[in-house]
């Protein structure tokens, strides 16, 4: 399993990373943004001096095969063997395409990740999903194959705006609902206008440790794991509506949106408290805002719902909550409570 470091010290905890993991070349892969605002804080530490850099160009749309083939020509002429470690220093695109990179390059090198959004952090970095977008779906092709070590550093988020750490808190506030009622209610205390870095640090390692134990627990989704799936097959077809009409919204976003639909699926289906679902839909829309629909997307919004990846036999599958921390996996649900729930998000979000 993955060693997750929360960094005291960035340039003690990857140094003590690089050398704990011996080879015999060292690459890191960063974006074009992450090359001008984050490389410049790592660039200094000594175990770096020998680096080979790989840039690739920033954003969602360039998660493809064409740039994996530029990462894996770089490594190729950078005379990358099996024993060599890349460090991927980026969001969630960059450790996700680094990881594959990795993984499939002479059937696999090690690699450090380096999480620098707050998506990433407590999201993308940890639990060993790689890949990219194939075919106009995202996410289509990858592997599971652990970082050695992940390191998070949180002086990274005061580079972040408002909006991308929003993102990221949405995957936290999901985390905090599959785990307690105590962990939720922190996270809906967090002044997010104000932010205090040091107790988000302290956010940040609770969060990672509740996907950290759900992972070790069940590494390639074959039961409990789908419970990080929460919020997010409503939250997928909300981001592809987005995409669709030329309103894209960030993952986080559609991850809060859908969040509410799921809750309220939850009330239904599985008893989930009202209250605990009216002040979770309070703090989405005061952060996140409202993303109207009409009942004209239901079909659409339908549509996508039974091709989410997650989906067997073309029926809708759910991760639900009969409360805070209490997980009911695999749930179907009817095409009537799926409107009734686009009914609730219609009117309330
Ligand atoms: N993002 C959900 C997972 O890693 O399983």
């Amino acid at each position: 399993m993955q060693d997750i470091i929360l960094c005291q010290s960035l340039e003690e905890d990857l140094t003590q990373a690089v050398s704990s993991c011996p080879h015999d070349r060292l690459f890191v892969l960063t974006d074009t943004e992450t090359l001008r605002h984050c490389w410049p804080l790592v660039a200094g530490i000594p175990c770096m001096r020998d680096a080979q850099m790989i840039t690739i160009p920033a954003t969602d749309e360039h998660k493809t095969l064409e740039t994996l083939s530029t990462v894996w020509t770089a490594l190729q002429q950078g005379g990358a063997s099996r024993h060599s470690l890349m460090v991927n220093l980026g969001g969630g695109m960059v450790t996700d395409l680094g990881g594959f990179a990795a993984s499939t390059f002479k059937r696999g090198m090690a690699y450090i990740n380096i999480p620098t959004t707050l998506l990433s952090m407590v999201d993308a970095s940890v639990g060993g999903k790689t890949g990219i977008n194939f075919g106009g779906l995202k996410n289509e092709i990858g592997v599971f194959n652990c970082a050695q070590s992940v390191l998070l550093d949180t002086t990274f988020l005061r580079t972040l705006d408002r909006q991308n750490l929003l993102s990221g808190y949405a995957e936290m506030i999901k985390h905090a609902l599959i785990s307690s009622t105590e962990d939720w209610a922190e996270l809906m205390r967090f002044d997010l206008d104000q932010v205090d870095y040091a107790l988000l640090q302290q956010l940040v390692a609770n969060s990672v440790a509740i996907k950290e134990r759900i992972v070790t627990e069940d590494p390639t989704e074959k039961g409990i794991r789908k419970a990080l799936n929460l919020g997010h097959t409503a939250g997928h077809a909300l981001e592809s509506l987005a995409l669709a009409q030329g309103r894209p919204v960030l993952h986080g976003y559609a991850v809060a949106w859908g969040l509410v639909c799921e809750l309220y699926l939850s009330f239904l289906r599985t008893g989930f408290p009202q209250r605990t679902l009216q002040q979770t839909l309070q703090f989405v829309r005061g952060h996140y805002g409202s993303f109207p629909i009409t009942c004209k997307h239901y079909d659409q919004l339908y549509e996508y719902m039974t091709h989410d990846k997650k989906n067997q036999g073309g029926v809708v599958n759910f991760t639900l909550l009969a409360n805070v921390g209490d997980i009911r996996i695999n749930q179907s649900a009817s095409k009537e409570e799926i409107m009734e729930m686009l009914d609730f998000f219609r009117e309330n979000c």
